[in-house]
């Protein structure tokens, strides 16, 4: 039997992303995103990416068709991101696939954004091995995962009580008026700067959980940056960027390494927004290495939402015989993993 050809859409936040994967194989990745619609206000407006993910729903699909080259009646299945996400944005996804499946007599499958996030790494590695440790860090996410099997057996060891990874990396940016999203420019601007410039708090560090905090982090930065104004003296951007920066990976990497430790598991994927950070990588490679773990982290435009994931994780679905969604699905917003 050929792989099932599995169109996934995802609507969760403000990428309409639309993927096309034939068993682990990618033929298309198309997203449009609305992010610059929200940049002057400094994150995403849900209504404003509602909108948008209804205008470019329909020709994001044709032209992800047009990449694959194959029709809608190519299709095996349509998977779609129920959640989490905002509400609105979910929902329109999640109305355009059950309307594709309806008509097209094909199955639906809803799937859970933060497990699309782990299994999109199998279009790049391969299949995952059988445990490993996700740590899914995003705009609205930052959680380490132990994950026996991403179709079905995902279970949440630790994850922030607070700001995610991503949203402290936004909120920084702001703070130092570098525009948004903040982690791209942060990466960025860090590269120049000295990353023990400045000693900003590791929360949550030696806790004993799997649990992280970024608003106390978030808050030093933001107190060191006026104290400096305050004192009439300028702020150096890039030490600052690169102080922070590294005070957030440094807990990201000791964390996903103690859990792979303390479960005995030896590969570790990372995942989500922030794992496009160059500084991450970096040194979750080195640590990894130094403890023997295996590290898969899949390409920038792959860790950053898109459809891709949510169709490799929909493949999955179909490839292991989960049975389909039924035409009610609703989007939930806060859909545990
Ligand atoms: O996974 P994603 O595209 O959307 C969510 O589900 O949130 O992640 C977006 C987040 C944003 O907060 C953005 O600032 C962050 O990922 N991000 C980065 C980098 N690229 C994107 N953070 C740090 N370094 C980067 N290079
Ligand atoms: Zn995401």
């Amino acid at each position: 039997m050929t792989e099932p050809l599995v169109l996934g859409i995802e609507t969760s936040c403000d990428e309409t992303g639309i993927g096309i994967v034939r068993g682990h194989t990618l033929l298309a990745d198309t997203v449009a995103s609305s992010v610059g619609e929200h940049a002057r206000f400094g994150g995403v407006v849900p209504e404003v990416a509602s909108r948008a993910h209804l205008e470019a729903m329909t020709p994001t699909i044709d032209r992800a068709l047009a990449t694959a080259g194959v029709t809608l009646h190519d299709l095996d299945a349509i998977a779609v991101t129920a959640g989490p996400g905002l509400a609105g944005a979910l929902m329109v996804g999640v109305a355009a696939a059950k309307a594709y499946a309806l008509a097209l007599g094909k199955p639906l499958y809803g799937v859970n954004h933060l497990a699309a996030h782990v299994a999109v790494d199998q279009l790049e590695h391969g299949p995952l091995p059988k445990p490993c440790v996700s740590l899914l860090v995003s705009g609205g996410h930052s959680s380490l995962l132990l994950v026996p099997d991403v179709a079905s057996d995902i279970r949440s060891l630790g994850a922030t009580v607070d700001d995610a990874a991503g949203e402290a990396f936004d909120k920084v940016a702001r703070v130092l008026d570098l525009g948004f999203p903040g982690g791209p420019v942060i990466d960025r601007r860090a590269r120049e700067g000295d990353p023990a410039a400045i000693s900003f708090p590791r929360g949550k560090l030696d806790d004993g959980t799997y649990d992280f905090s970024f608003s106390g982090l978030k808050s030093a930065v933001a107190r060191w940056v006026e104290n400096r104004e305050r004192a009439g003296q300028g702020v150096p951007i890039a030490d600052v960027a690169a102080s922070f920066q590294e005070a957030v990976v440094d807990v990201l990497t000791r964390k996903a390494i103690a859990v792979c430790k303390d479960n005995g598991v030896d590969h570790l994927q990372i995942g989500g927004g922030v794992a496009a950070n160059s500084r991450l990588r970096e040194m979750a490679q080195q640590r990894c290495d130094k403890a023997g773990i295996h590290l898969r982290v899949p390409r920038p435009g792959l860790c950053t939402d898109n459809g891709a994931m949510v169709a490799a994780l929909g493949s999955e679905l179909v490839a292991c015989g989960v049975e389909a969604s039924r035409l009610d699905l609703p989007a939930d917003s806060s859909l545990p993993v």
